[in-house]
């Protein structure tokens, strides 16, 4: 069983990281497939902290080949900055791979990601201001720059030329900024080139070769199901695909390798940015969670957004992904309260409503109907199999799967790499 797909279920920040740190270890290669340092991805090793962006969370696994897919956007200075930063304590990053397929975030698309959010006002995104969709826009536009382009001075220069014509023309005349360099970008990116050389390869074919040798192969995505460009809550959403299908296209694997997919999920709800959130809390509960869970932006330190479990959204993601299992995280967080509510169906304009409508102004609408089950209070951080958590933290488990479709396979009761519970195994 070659090839697992990891990904978010919800909006993001699902615990990805620790889940894809647990399983590095036994896998040969980890893959992120979209996405770009929007992600944050933080991962407890023992008493050291790491805080990923765009490095896939297996970096830190010695027997594992970190690969950055050809679906993924790259700002060379964050990833030059996250490589340093690891070899200064200590992890070898020497194994990394990139694809010469990705695209590039350049400094104008930074630019233009903040100008664009400001001038929305009140209707922003609420990105996380990286150049993620402008990068994303350019690539399907065609006026992209990939990785590959860095190695041909000439070609690189006619397309940030082409890039620039008419991104100049909105900066100028629209925004009322300067106009950008054409000579400026090429020479800051000529100057990442010579650096990025080592580790850029034709990854999909690595990849495939890796699979045809029955090597494991584990795609981490970033973001989550409900920011997927087509499958989430659009538009505030990100600018690619986080869900399974995304793997295959931003790695080059057919879905025919694909054994697994493995949603995370949260115990409760987060969102960073704007846009719907039917579970939302804006009461004390609310900032419990916030409080307890640490709930704050790896990327952006912005608060998250909280509320209780959304399950209409669990089987969402199920579908949409074909979830053949669940990593439910952070239950430890939910110690201590005496009732727990879960939205199990949500009201629309007056009608119950089992699954998540197509239509964005339903959902806009949409309020939880919530069923309350009884929490515990005892501490579960040291729980090692699901019969040493409390019965209420159990039948809280049981009844999260029944109402999500697809098994919980493993549950974390702590950030560390330790704190966790394997029901069923993974590989
Ligand atoms: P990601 O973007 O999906 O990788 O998630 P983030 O790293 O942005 O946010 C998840 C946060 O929860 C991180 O601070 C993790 O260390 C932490 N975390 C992950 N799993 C658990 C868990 O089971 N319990 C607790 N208490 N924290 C967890
Ligand atoms: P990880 O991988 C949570 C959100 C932003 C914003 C929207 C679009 O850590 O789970 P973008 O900069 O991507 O154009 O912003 O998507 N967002 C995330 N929210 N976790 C993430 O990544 C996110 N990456 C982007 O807050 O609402
Ligand atoms: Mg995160």
């Amino acid at each position: 069983m070659p090839a697992l797909v990891l990904l978010g279920a919800q909006w993001g920040d699902e615990g990805k990281g620790k889940a894809t740190d647990l399983l590095g270890g036994s896998v040969d290669y980890v893959v992120r497939y979209q996405g770009g340092n929007n992600a944050g991805h933080t991962v407890v090793v023992g008493d050291q902290k790491y805080a990923l962006h765009l490095l896939p969370s297996g970096i830190l696994s010695p027997g594992c080949t970190p690969v950055i897919g050809n679906g993924v956007v790259v700002d060379p200075s964050v990833l030059l900055s996250e490589l340093s930063g690891l070899n200064e304590r200590g992890v070898d990053t020497s194994k990394l791979l990139i694809s010469g397929n990705a695209h590039i975030i350049t400094p104008y698309n930074v630019t233009v990601d903040k100008v664009t959010e400001r001038f929305l006002g009140k209707r922003k995104i609420g990105t996380t201001g990286r150049g993620i969709g402008p990068t994303y826009a350019d690539k399907i536009n065609r006026v992209g720059i990939r990785v590959q382009d860095l190695y041909d001075e000439s070609i690189l220069t006619q397309k940030v030329e082409a890039a620039l014509d008419a991104k100049n023309q909105l900066l100028t005349k629209l925004y009322n900024r300067r106009a950008i360099a054409v000579d400026q970008v090429v020479e800051e990116l000529l100057d990442y080139a010579g650096k990025l050389a080592p580790y850029v390869t034709d990854t999909v074919l690595v990849l495939n070769q890796a699979l045809e040798e029955n090597k494991v192969v584990l795609f981490e995505g970033g973001q989550g199901t409900l920011l997927d460009i087509d499958h989430g809550t659009y538009p505030f959403v990100t600018s690619s695909n986080p869900t399974a299908g995304g793997a295959c296209t931003g790695a080059g694997v057919g879905p025919t390798k694909i054994s697994r997919v493995i949603g995370i999920l949260k115990a409760y709800t987060t969102r960073v940015g704007s846009g719907p959130f039917p579970t939302e809390l804006f009461d004390e509960d609310g900032d419990a969670l916030r409080r307890i869970g640490g709930e704050r932006g790896v990327t952006t330190g912005r608060d998250r957004r909280c509320g209780w479990f959304d399950a209409v959204i669990a089987r969402y993601a199920t579908r949409v992904n074909g979830l053949t299992d669940f990593f439910l995280t952070k239950l430890d967080v939910l110690t201590g309260w005496e009732q727990i509510p879960v939205c199990v169906a949500y009201e629309i304009d007056g009608k119950r409503v089992e699954e998540l409508p197509y239509s964005q102004s339903d959902f806009h609408h949409a309020k939880p109907v919530y069923e309350t089950l009884p929490g515990w209070s005892e501490d579960i951080t040291k729980a090692k199999s699901f019969s040493d958590l409390p019965k209420n933290a159990q039948a809280y488990v049981k009844a999260l799967e029944e109402m999500s479709g697809a098994p919980i396979s493993a549950i974390g009761v702590g950030p560390g790499r330790d704190e966790t519970i394997e029901i069923n195994s993974f590989l």
